[in-house]
């Protein structure tokens, strides 16, 4: 029996294979149900309505295929529905559904702590905290960091995305909706330029990393001395301001600059960890170490868990009672994500991420080529692949365009689609990735 057999999915059907217009009839009725009882804050890309799905592979509710670069918002990282991530599940849910690791001691929370400890990219000692959600993960983080430092302020930067919760949607400056209405945020929060990704005339993008520096120093400066910041908190890859890889070299300036002022490093690597750069963590790509690293999205490979792990002995520092979570590192969670680690690892899934981005970012160039007067950008590492367009309508149409082909992308940024597969997308896949969405782009322009 096959991957796909286990799944339903009939393995003689090509991928994708658009069947009903969109949203089919069966999509149509839970769309009119969701509309009437749902948040309207969820902000809805598309109308797909998944119903099951296994690898890259996503099936709808009206029996329609779609080829998934989604994977969920970067979290289905070993694939949907990997045969061992489920069986690791299925096995954990006959055994034990809950117990608090806060108050008692679960075997498998601490092995799940100790299996991501060995990932780090941190030398010496770590301790491991486990959580529900990136965002949970990032506020913990938060209090960890003025907890140590015993100093309040924080620095994030614009185009960052940390979450929703109080904490984290402070540190958030990629729209100015995830703020409004909601004030007051977090205070001591300060933001300042990310590697500027300018393109010039001739459509390269060049950094220009002064404009963090001298930020800062104005910042320290005029505002906060340096010695009351705790922290700064870095995505490596910027993932919801628009795919956007700063330079190795501004990566190592900002660590030099923490380092100078006893500023703690904070890699939130929610949506660039777990191999989706092709390396486990994507501020291995700058050669430099955090001080605190939060995970989360495709640590589970689809259930709900996230962490941050510290150097030791920061961790150390704080004692019983003053962080838990009820939930955070339960048993089925823990069970996924020790499954993902092992599968990341016996299946190669870092060599493929990197194998199967080049041939995506080549593609890509070729249609950039192609469309000079639609794309502007093609940019990543690994399967985090962001395709920039001429305007925000452009992108969303784009995004529209794929959608109706069976191509599942998202965007991000003000003008960009992101490209999140699954770490086990295929060479096959990928080909028909870049078919369909040249079909896409040739819609576009007609
Ligand atoms: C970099 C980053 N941090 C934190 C979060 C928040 O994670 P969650 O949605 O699990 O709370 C996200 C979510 O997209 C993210 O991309």
């Amino acid at each position: 029996m096959t991957e796909t057999d286990q799944q339903g999915i009939d393995p003689a059907r090509p991928v994708p294979d658009i069947r009903t217009a969109l949203p089919g009839p069966e999509g149509q009725k839970v769309l009119d149900r969701d509309g009437a009882v749902t948040s309207p804050s969820l902000p809805r890309a598309y109308p797909l309505v998944p119903k099951r799905a296994s690898g890259s592979t996503m099936e709808d509710v009206d029996g329609n295929l779609f080829l998934d670069l989604n994977a969920g918002i970067a979290v289905n990282s070993t694939g949907h529905t990997h045969p061992a991530v489920v069986a690791a599940i299925k096995e954990q849910a006959d055994q034990l559904l809950h117990y608090s690791a806060s108050d008692f001691y679960l075997p498998i929370y601490s092995q799940m702590c100790a299996a991501l400890a060995e990932t780090l990219p941190m030398e010496g000692p770590t301790r491991v905290f486990l959580t529900n959600s990136g965002a949970e993960a990032v506020e913990g983080a938060i209090k960890l960091a003025r907890y140590a430092t015993g100093r309040q302020h924080l620095i994030s930067f614009f185009g960052a995305f940390h979450g929703r919760t109080y904490g984290a949607v402070s540190l958030t400056a990629s729209k100015s909706k995830y703020h409004k209405g909601f004030g007051p945020l977090l205070s001591g929060v300060h933001h300042v330029p990310f590697a500027f990704a300018e393109i010039d005339e001739n459509g390269h993008r060049s950094h220009d990393e002064e404009a963090t520096f001298a930020e800062l120093d104005r910042l320290f400066e005029t505002e906060v001395d340096p010695s009351e910041v705790a922290a700064i908190f870095l995505e490596p890859v910027q993932g919801e301001g628009g795919y956007i890889v700063p330079p190795a070299s501004w990566v190592q300036r900002l660590r030099a600059l923490c380092d100078e002022h006893g500023i703690l490093l904070v890699a939130d690597e929610v949506q660039s960890g777990m191999g989706r750069t092709g390396r486990m963590w994507a501020i291995e790509l700058a050669d430099v170490q955090p001080d605190i690293l939060i995970s989360a999205k495709g640590l589970a490979s689809g259930l709900p868990l996230g962490a941050f792990a510290a150097r030791a002995e920061l961790m150390e520092k704080w004692g019983a009672g003053a962080h838990g979570s009820t939930y955070g590192g339960s048993p089925i969670p823990c069970a996924a994500g020790l499954a993902t680690l092992r599968t990341i690892q016996e299946e190669g899934l870092l060599a493929n991420a990197t194998t199967i981005g080049d041939q995506l970012l080549t593609g890509l160039r070729e249609l950039q080529a192609k469309h000079p007067e639609v794309i502007t950008d093609v940019r990543g590492v690994g399967l985090m692949i962001g395709v920039e367009f001429r305007d925000a309508a452009t992108a969303a149409e784009a995004q529209n365009q794929a959608f109706q082909r069976g191509l599942l992308v998202l965007d991000c940024g003000v003008r960009t689609i992101r490209m999140s597969p699954p770490l086990v997308f295929t060479a096959e896949e990928a080909t028909t990735a870049l078919r369909v969405l040249g079909e896409a782009l040739a819609a576009l322009e007609a």
